[in-house]
Formats: structure tokens, C-alpha cells, sequence
């Protein structure tokens, strides 16, 4: 201990020595403020960045997220702020809940937006829904199963996964092999594969999973708003989705729902959950869920919760029927016109192609960048390229909420027809 206090003494005197030594050394002078206060020499100047206009060219988002948002909701985004505890602040939490009840289908009363993009909304059903001792058995045919498997592993959970190749979806029969072996606490399935652009089937899952005593996690990120979506029906027990895809608002605010089961099973554990932040205990309190009075967990944020608000409203004034039907038409006009430019689609299988995006196959011999970078100079248009074992060798192609427009596709095909010839393709 003493010799410690006599390191730390040592440390400090060297420490102020250099210090001094600087300051003496510097070159420029140390002013004196009118008002006596010394303003130290050292400090930085401001970026000269900042005093020049923000660069902001207007660009068609049609890669997997974001989606462009409409007036309404960049108009919502930009209202003055409220206190996060106001009660016309709470009156507008309320509303938002009851738009994700309505896209979730659901009567869940654990249904909230978390603060933070898709992943923050991942996170808070990984960390309250598993402790210690737990099994979680995670569905990875593609990027996403991959992100939450690494999640558990991180949190020492013991992690079994049901593998497939992106492109290719789940069956019930692997599904319930899977369950009877691993005996898992959870299953974990992505519902939209924004990196392979499958849809994974989901109806019977719930029954399947309940069967063996586990909960069912699904991520509609990249779907939820655009295709047929029963989370109570289907008998889901935590489904979560984000701001940016279908809803076309901008991300920070993540909507997410637990149902009965998934709540005692959270209400029951024996640990507490690892994170203050995304302990939904606390936050079904703020988003008013539990009955009591809201009390302070941390500022939610306010803007986004009001864009997200109008990103709600939208879908509920077209209706879900609707959209999923836009949805589905749109990405049909895009695979015809796809296959009419002699383009491959990665997912054969109709019944299982996510209609909100699209992964079509990058022909031998194209660079795939050019021609993306094309449509984006051309046309400012986002096409993304492909993740993981599909790099350079897919397009995807985004058709979500505000942007499933027939013009939005016919333009992303001239984008891509014209790029390809611009790169000397020859089938066209
Ligand atoms: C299926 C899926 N899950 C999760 C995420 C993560 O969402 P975010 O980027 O908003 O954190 C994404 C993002 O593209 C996604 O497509």
C-alpha cells in the first residue's frame, strides 16, 4: 500500500514537471482575459468544416435501409422539442405504441420503441431475454442470424446454430430436429434477410417452439409493414423492427414487443438483466406499460419518436393490406424487369423472396461497383452491393415504405441497364 502512495507520488511530481515543462515551452503566448481569467494556450481552434455548408445532395435510397422519408415525417423530425416527460411528450408515446401494436398485430403490453437503431432494439431482446445457464439456438442464413449469435456469445451464453446457406430459408422439420436436440431457452429466426433477401415462412414456428418450452425472437427489420405480419397469431414472443426500412423514418428509435411468456420469463430471472440501458424493466416503465408513474430512465429521443409517430401514421392511413400489396406488386415489377435485362435473381423460389429487397446475381465478368456507382452519378440512385460470403457477387436492391413506387423501379432498372452497358456487358 505504501509503496503504491510512493509510486503515485513519484507518477505526479514527473507527471506536473512535464507539464510545467510544456506550458514554459509553448510557443504561444498565454492570454489574460478582461475579466481575469486566463484562457489556456492550448486549446484547439474550432474546425474550419463547420463553418462551411453542410454538403447535402438529395439522393432515391433503394439499397436494403435507409428508406427516403416523407415531408410528414421530416417534417415531425424537425418540431421543437419537448420534455421526454411531458405529458403531451407521453400522449405522443402512447400513440406510437399503439402504430407498432398495429403493424406488430399484437395486444402485447410490453410494446416499445427503443432508443437506438435495429440493432439497439437486437441487443435489448438478446440481453433480457437469456442469463446464464440459458441455451439460444440462433437460425443464421445470413448476416443477421451471424450478428446474434456473436451477441449471445458475448454475454457467455451458450449458443447452438442451425445453419443455412443466404438465399435459403428455414424448414419446420430442421426447426423442430433443432429444438428437440438443443433444447434451447430461445430460437432466434430473421423474418427478412436483408443480406440473402429471403422471407423466412413463419406461420407454425410459435406452436413448433412452444411445444419445447421456448421462446420465439424473430427480426423483421428488413420486412415488418411490407409483408403479412400476425406476431400474436403466430405466436411470436419478442419481435422487433427498425425506423429507417418500411416505416421510412429516420433511425434512432426501435420499435420492439414481448409477449406474456417473454415477459415472465423476464420477470423471473434469476440475474439481473446485464445492461441499466436496455433493461426492459425500466423500459416498460418510461413507455408507460407497467401501470405506474413514468419515472426518468434516460431522454428518449424526442425527435425521432415524433418522426417515427408520423412514419406510423403514414402506414396506418394506407392501411397494411394495402402496403403489403403495393410491396409485393413493386418487387414483381422489379424481378420481370430483372429477368428482362437477363439478370438473376438469387432466390428462385418466389414464395420465399423478401419482397423488400431484392438480391439479384452480379453476371461473370461485371465490375459490380461501376456499375453502381453509375446509377448513383447518373441518377443519384442507391444500389448496395452484397455482405459477407455474397460480396461482389450480388446486388441488392431495396423497395421499402415510401419508396415502393412503380417510377422508383422503373428507375432503378434504367440505372442498372445503362450501367451494365456502360461496363460492355454483352446480353443486352
Ligand atoms: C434484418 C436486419 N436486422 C437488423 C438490422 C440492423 O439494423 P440497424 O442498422 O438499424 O442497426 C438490419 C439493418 O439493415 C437488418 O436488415
Amino acid at each position: 500500500m505504501r509503496r503504491n502512495m510512493r509510486i503515485t507520488w513519484k507518477f505526479l511530481q514527473k507527471f506536473s514537471l512535464e507539464r510545467t515543462r510544456s506550458l514554459l515551452m509553448s510557443t504561444r503566448p498565454i492570454h489574460v482575459l478582461d475579466d481575469n481569467v486566463v484562457k489556456m494556450s492550448t486549446i484547439s481552434p474550432p474546425p474550419e468544416c463547420l463553418f462551411k455548408p453542410m454538403n447535402f445532395p438529395h439522393k432515391v435510397l433503394m439499397g436494403p435501409g435507409p428508406s427516403n422519408c416523407p415531408p410528414r415525417v421530416l417534417g415531425a423530425n424537425a418540431l421543437p422539442l419537448l420534455g421526454h416527460l411531458h405529458p403531451e411528450f407521453t400522449l405522443i408515446m402512447d400513440e406510437v405504441k399503439a402504430g407498432i401494436k398495429y403493424i406488430f398485430q399484437t395486444n402485447n403490453e410490453w410494446t416499445v420503441c427503443v432508443s437506438g437503431s435495429g440493432h439497439a432494439a437486437m441487443e435489448t431482446a438478446c440481453l433480457n431475454l437469456l442469463e446464464p445457464g440459458d441455451t439460444a439456438l440462433v437460425g443464421i442464413n445470413g448476416l443477421w442470424g451471424e450478428r446474434f449469435a456473436d451477441m449471445v456469445d458475448r454475454q457467455g451464453i451458450d449458443v447452438k446454430k442451425l445453419q443455412r446457406p443466404m438465399g435459403e430459408v428455414f424448414t419446420h422439420d430442421e426447426i423442430e430436429e433443432a429444438l428437440k436436440k438443443h433444447k434451447p431457452a430461445l430460437l432466434f429466426l430473421t423474418h427478412g434477410e436483408s443480406s440473402g433477401s429471403t422471407l423466412q415462412p413463419l406461420e407454425g414456428v410459435g406452436t413448433l417452439c412452444h411445444k419445447y418450452n421456448c421462446l420465439l425472437l424473430v427480426d423483421s427489420v428488413a420486412a415488418c409493414g411490407g409483408v403479412p405480419m400476425f406476431m400474436d397469431k403466430w405466436g411470436i414472443d419478442c419481435l422487433y423492427t427498425g425506423a429507417q426500412k418500411v416505416l421510412s423514418s429516420p433511425p434512432g428509435a426501435s420499435p420492439i414487443s414481448f409477449s406474456e411468456r417473454a415477459k415472465e420469463k423476464i420477470k423471473k430471472r434469476a440475474t439481473r438483466v446485464r445492461s441499466f440501458n436496455f433493461d426492459m424493466n425500466h423500459l416498460a416503465n418510461y413507455w408507460g406499460c407497467d401501470g405506474e408513474a413514468r419515472r426518468y430512465h434516460h431522454t428518449g429521443p424526442i425527435s425521432n419518436i415524433y418522426a417515427i409517430r408520423e412514419g406510423l401514421a403514414r402506414l396506418a392511413e394506407q392501411g397494411l393490406e394495402e402496403s403489403w400489396k403495393m410491396h409485393k406488386q413493386c418487387a414483381e415489377l422489379l424481378h420481370e424487369g430483372l429477368e428482362k435485362i437477363g439478370l438473376e435473381l438469387l432466390v428462385k423460389n418466389k414464395s420465399i423472396r423478401n419482397p423488400c429487397v431484392t438480391a439479384v446475381k452480379v453476371p461473370d465478368g461485371v465490375d459490380w461497383k461501376a456499375v453502381t456507382e453509375y446509377a448513383m452519378k447518373t441518377y443519384r440512385v442507391e444500389i448496395a452491393g452484397g455482405l459477407g460470403a455474397l460480396a461482389g457477387k450480388i446486388w441488392r436492391i431495396g423497395v421499402m415504405g415510401y419508396n415502393c413506387t412503380p417510377d422508383n423501379i422503373r428507375l432503378v432498372l434504367r440505372a442498372l441497364e445503362e450501367g451494365l452497358k456502360m461496363t460492355g456487358y454483352s446480353k443486352l
